[in-house]
């Protein structure tokens, strides 16, 4: 299917039967992803959290999604200003993260767990016990992964999920050729992951090599996605996400399928994209209820 073809479906016609049937609780008409091309990584991520706040005002027992890594780091540093200086309430919040590496305890400085702490939550007045991110040290890990996907559920569904974006294409740790269809589970990560967030480590050997991570499928049922992404280093990704054809090859293209996905972009992750302008010229002729500054 040619690109135009497909920005034409998104807008007029009903999803292809084989798209339904893979998320058979979608039932969008609506336009495929809104793409935000921000002047830099510094707007784009106070727009995230726009995103995230306006949900939280609207809904003050709103559930989150939230991600890990360096994209999301402003983000939250923005959310704990809106906190302290606007009075952004996070008392009722429940959130789930996607993901966490296998065999690292909460307290281990490298842990989702850790980096949640201590980027937002010990920040805000959220109750840590409605934070959940999955456990990577569960004895039963496939039981762990059962029970997070019940917690979600139990919790009424996600209202808005953050995410990032992997150089690979991958949407929380579902690297290439995972199942768009998949749950909640144990992932392989790829070398290339291993090669980017072994910095974190210090060695590529000390980093685990299998993670936690909510599935495509469990990412799909969020009533609403927001997906950050720049610099350079993503230009491809952004590109196979957005203009390329839905494929598990980019795990990230799953999002074309869901009815409210946002992806908020900077001038350097955006250059490759072959129809930027028209995603400025729909973002410069939005009504104001369709905007989120
Ligand atoms: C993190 C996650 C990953 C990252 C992605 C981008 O919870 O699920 O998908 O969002 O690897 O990482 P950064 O932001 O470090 O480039």
């Amino acid at each position: 299917m040619s690109n135009g073809c497909r920005m034409r479906l998104g807008c007029c016609m009903p999803w292809p039967s084989e798209i339904r049937t893979a998320f058979p609780d979608q039932r969008s008409t609506g336009p495929a992803v809104e793409v935000i091309i921000q002047s830099n990584a510094e707007d784009g991520c106070v727009l995230g959290a726009k995103i995230i706040a306006k949900t939280v005002r609207e809904k003050p027992d709103a559930v989150l999604g939230l991600a890990t890594g360096r994209t999301p780091e402003r983000l939250y540093r923005e959310l704990v200003r809106m906190h302290r200086e606007e009075g952004l309430d996070f008392s009722r919040v429940t959130t789930f993260n996607l993901d966490e590496y296998v065999g690292l305890p909460p307290e281990h400085r490298q842990s989702y767990r850790y980096f949640m702490n201590e980027h937002l939550f010990r920040h805000i007045n959220i109750d840590l016990a409605n934070t959940h991110v999955p456990a990577g040290t569960a004895q039963d890990l496939q039981a762990e992964c059962r029970d997070y996907e019940e917690r979600i559920t139990a919790a009424g569904g996600i209202d808005v999920q953050l995410l990032g974006l992997g150089r690979n294409g991958h949407i929380g740790f579902n690297e290439p050729t995972g199942s768009l269809r998949s749950r909640t589970w144990i992932k392989i990560l790829s070398e290339q992951t291993l090669n980017d967030n072994a910095a974190v480590f210090g060695d590529r050997d000390a980093m685990p090599r299998h993670a936690v991570t909510m599935g495509i499928g469990t990412i799909m049922e969020a009533r609403q996605v927001v997906l950050l992404a720049f610099g350079p280093a993503k230009v491809r990704a952004v590109m196979e996400m957005i203009e390329g054809p839905l494929s598990a090859i980019c795990p990230g293209s799953a999002l074309q399928a869901h009815p409210r996905a946002i992806v908020v972009l900077d001038e350097a992750s955006a250059a490759g994209l072959r129809y930027a302008s028209h995603y400025r010229w729909v973002d410069q002729n939005k009504l104001a209820w369709q905007r989120y500054d």
